[in-house]
């Protein structure tokens, strides 16, 4: 019998058709550079200078970089370009706010040392403020619902005077679940305690201000909206007071020190014309993602989508396929020329479940079987047909397998 199934695993590998195309559904990892973006990079690298210096060959690139940090607050809807600091990432960003707003109550306030966040928060932020604990950092975690709920009272409860800052991603990487951050940010700022909002999977996929917001703090990523890797947006409100993680040369007004990328600077700027037009991109990617979602339901048995009647990203869906484990799929899919993810990028590897998904109360065993699709702005439909279809057919040919398997055992 265990020869039956090798053959069948074989055979099954080698009558896989391959697409010729890479079908790219995981653009919550990280997005392609757009044409223009492209178009554009070699201009953008003539201008070698550095944005400090005031001779000639810094003016240039300090002319780029003021022009940039213009069209990017005007894409956050910031209400002044100062109020944009540049780091390398989104990771950054997260650092940025928390270590540098403990450090300033650490020298200030020591009493304020509460750090608070929600149980789905990124690494970046969750992590981060567990590596404050050994300096008195206390952190407190915001419950959230399986239906991607935060209950508001029991938010509300959890702030007094102790609070430093509260950190509430605007959506979630991996079930794409919206947070009303507007509302969160109101609470935390009648009791007067500082409001930060991880938007780096937001922008591009929703429309949003953190004016609007009213929050103190807002992370951001250029990798995210088709620009390049290595530009992190912090936005701090005017009178915000943030401690530098790298000290240095003073650049952003001393706010995060080392000579700007303004290479992909420049390139995030770019993208700021197409995120101010998100409307029509996050409707054509909803009625696509929801065509996706309804076919899988209706052609895969036993297939959950997690907090699906929640406020969602238009781009994003995590599956649970029961029986079936997230990584074989995913490594099935790749076989075929599918790009997809079992959580988010920064865990793959890691064999152990998405701590977010488990915090939601999704069972270790789900969380194993779980597969996230993120749609970018020019997927279509003709690629989503060939997506569904791969994935029935890997999916029916798995759960042979573990029958297979399980009758082998019986025997
Ligand atoms: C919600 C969220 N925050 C932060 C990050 C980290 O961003 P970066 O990869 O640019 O460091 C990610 C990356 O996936 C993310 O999804």
């Amino acid at each position: 019998m265990r020869l039956v199934i090798k053959v069948y695993v074989v055979y099954s590998y080698l009558s896989m058709n391959k697409t010729k195309t890479v079908i790219y559904l995981d653009n919550n990892a990280t997005t392609p550079p757009h044409e223009r973006v492209l178009e554009k990079t070699f201009e953008w690298l003539k201008l070698w200078g550095n944005p400090s210096s005031i001779h000639g060959h810094g003016r240039g690139p300090k002319n780029l970089m003021r022009e940039a940090r213009r069209k990017i607050s005007e894409m956050i809807v910031a209400s002044n370009p100062l109020e944009v600091i540049f780091t390398s990432c989104g990771s950054e960003s997260n650092n940025l706010v928390i270590r540098g707003t403990f450090d300033y109550f650490y020298k200030t306030n020591p009493k304020k040392n509460v750090l608070i966040c929600s149980a789905i928060e990124h690494p970046s932020v969750i992590k981060t403020m567990k590596a404050l604990e050994p300096r008195g950092a206390e952190v407190k975690i915001i419950p959230v619902s399986r239906s991607g709920e935060i209950d508001l009272a029991v938010y509300e409860n959890m702030l007094n005077d102790k609070v430093a800052l509260v950190s509430v991603m605007s959506a979630s990487n991996e079930s794409g679940v919206i947070f009303p951050i507007k509302k969160l940010a109101k609470i935390a700022r009648q009791k007067e305690i500082l409001f930060h909002t991880d938007a780096v999977q937001a922008l591009g996929k929703i429309p949003l201000g953190v004016t609007h917001w009213d929050v103190d703090f807002a992370s951001f990523a250029g990798h995210k909206v088709y620009a390049l890797r290595g530009c992190g947006v912090v936005y701090a409100k005017r009178g915000t007071i943030l401690e530098s993680l790298i000290t240095g040369g003073g650049q952003e007004r001393g706010r995060r020190c080392g000579t700007e990328n303004l290479l992909a600077i420049a390139a995030l700027a770019e993208m700021s014309v197409e995120v101010k037009s998100v409307e029509a991109k996050k409707n054509k990617m909803e009625a696509l993602r929801d065509y996706m979602e309804n076919r899988i339901l209706s052609e895969i048995s036993d297939v959950e989508i997690i907090a699906q009647t929640a406020k969602r990203l238009p781009n994003t869906s995590c599956l649970i396929v029961s029986g079936v484990s997230g990584e074989t799929l995913l490594m099935n899919l790749d076989l075929k020329n599918f790009s997809v993810s079992t959580g988010s990028a920064c865990s793959a590897g890691n064999p152990e479940p998405s701590a977010a998904l488990l915090a939601m109360g999704i069972s270790h065993a789900e969380a194993q079987s779980s597969l996230r699709l993120s749609l970018g702005w020019n997927t279509t439909k003709e690629e989503i047909d060939l997506f569904v279809d791969a994935l029935k057919d890997v999916v029916v040919r798995l759960r042979k397998i573990a029958q297979m398997r399980e009758l082998e055992n019986t025997l």
